[in-house]
């Protein structure tokens, strides 16, 4: 595993390499209980309409992505008269909507360690494919990182912490 890091130090030095994944396909496995959980608190209907309706519309994306260029011109069409959610559309999309949750999720657990009293290394430097290889993952999973963590080595990282001006990542309007 090391290795599929490219041997950087904050991989060869973790205690433990966690490996955080995206599959745009397991909204299918959720829908089910969703719906159940949704009729069973008799959430509003637009909830309920939400999960029956619209996120299989919308999470399907046909063979060769077939079906997105009808929910794209229904979506800009809708999008004249009102607010309307413009994506996903493709497969692509889709992993990109799995990518997100799996993020703040990588998120949450860098901070639960943190909060543990454990250091962490997010990494995105990782030949995706090989990973894949080597944990048996499916065909349709993302690597979206791998957690470097345990207690931070002395040569962990290569240099003390660097961090842009605020300004130039926080645009106010
Ligand atoms: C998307 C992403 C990819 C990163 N990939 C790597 C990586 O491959 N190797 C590494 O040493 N640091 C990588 N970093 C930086 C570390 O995760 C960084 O230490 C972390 O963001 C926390 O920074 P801080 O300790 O300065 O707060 C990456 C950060 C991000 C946001």
């Amino acid at each position: 595993m090391i290795e599929h890091c490219f041997s950087q130090s904050a991989a060869r030095t973790a205690k433990e390499l966690i490996v955080i994944s995206a599959d745009p396909g397991l909204w299918r496995r959720s829908q089910a209980p969703l719906i159940e959980y949704v009729e069973k608190i008799k959430a509003p209907k637009p909830v309920v309409l939400y999960y029956k309706k619209l996120i299989p519309l919308m999470y399907r994306w046909g063979i060769f992505n077939s079906l997105a260029p009808l929910k794209w011109l229904m979506a800009t069409i809708a999008g004249f008269f009102r607010p309307i959610s413009r994506s996903p559309f493709t497969r692509r999309d889709l992993q990109e909507v799995a990518i997100k949750s799996a993020a703040l999720a990588a998120e949450n657990f860098v901070l639960a360690l943190t909060a543990q009293g454990f250091q962490t290394c997010m990494m995105e430097g990782f030949d995706e494919w090989r990973v894949k290889r080597l944990l048996k993952m499916s065909w349709s999973e993302r690597v979206v990182m791998v957690v470097g963590c345990g207690e931070a080595a002395p040569d962990g990282t290569w240099g003390p912490r660097f961090r842009l001006p605020l300004e130039s990542v926080v645009k106010e309007v």
